[in-house]
């Protein structure tokens, strides 16, 4: 299908590229969608990155791939990723419903780290889907994987990015116990923040009726 079509290094950040813009563009008209029904926005903010080549190739090469376009285009899922970063969980598989009711998004997998955490306590909704790009002559599809997570999920995997990168993957254990302990803290205040936001929205609702 596109494996072929896809021959250089320039037409590989062409094409996902293009594909980063295609769900940026969605997930922003998502959000005004949501500010004009329910008045307000669920997203905090979006990041779209490219994979570094180097990051590419070092991928293959750790999954005993050589480094071609290729096995780039087959092998590598993230070298297109948008990160969703939502206020509440509840807006957070709304917006991963929304996105996957699109007909032009075709879901490849998701990954439910919120319903079943990493053991490192890494919590996020991982979406890989595959998206068309519309191009002079042809029609070529792009892998884009979609991370949807909240503030506070987001602060945690930083912050362990950080410390594994600081160790290189040997994290003393008593700081991977930390870590653990902090996802649970992050998942408790996910919890009560988004009990605490629907207290107020039934005392707001109720104001009005009255
Ligand atoms: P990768 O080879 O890492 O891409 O793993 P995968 O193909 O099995 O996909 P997975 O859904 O497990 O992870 C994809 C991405 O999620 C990673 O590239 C990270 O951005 C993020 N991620 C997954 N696990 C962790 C974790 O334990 N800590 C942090 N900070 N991020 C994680
Ligand atoms: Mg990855």
């Amino acid at each position: 299908m596109m494996n072929a079509d896809i021959n250089s290094w320039e037409e590989v950040i062409l094409i996902y590229n293009s594909a980063l813009k295609s769900i940026e563009t969605k997930v922003s008209i998502l959000n005004d969608e949501f500010q004009h029904v329910h008045s307000y926005n669920p997203i905090e903010h979006v990041k779209c990155r490219i994979k570094t080549s180097n990051s590419i190739v070092k991928k293959l090469k750790k999954n005993g791939y050589e480094a071609t376009i290729q096995n780039m285009v087959e092998h590598v899922n993230d070298i297109a990723g948008v990160r969703i970063i939502c206020s509440f969980a509840s807006d957070l598989y709304a917006i991963a419903e929304m996105l996957a009711n699109q007909s032009d998004i075709e879901i490849i997998h998701i990954k439910d780290y919120i319903k079943n955490p990493k053991p490192s306590g890494y919590r996020s909704y991982h979406m890989l889907v595959r998206v068309p790009i519309y191009l002079s002559d042809k029609i070529v599809y792009a892998k884009v994987e979609i991370q949807i997570r909240t503030v506070a999920m987001d602060f945690w995997a930083s912050l362990e990015h950080k410390i594994n990168y600081k160790f290189e993957g040997n994290v003393p254990d008593r700081v991977r116990g930390e870590l653990i302990e902090c996802a649970f803290m992050s998942s408790e205040l996910d919890k009560m923040m988004m009990a605490l936001n629907e207290e107020v929205n039934s005392i707001a609702a109720n104001a009005e009726e009255e």
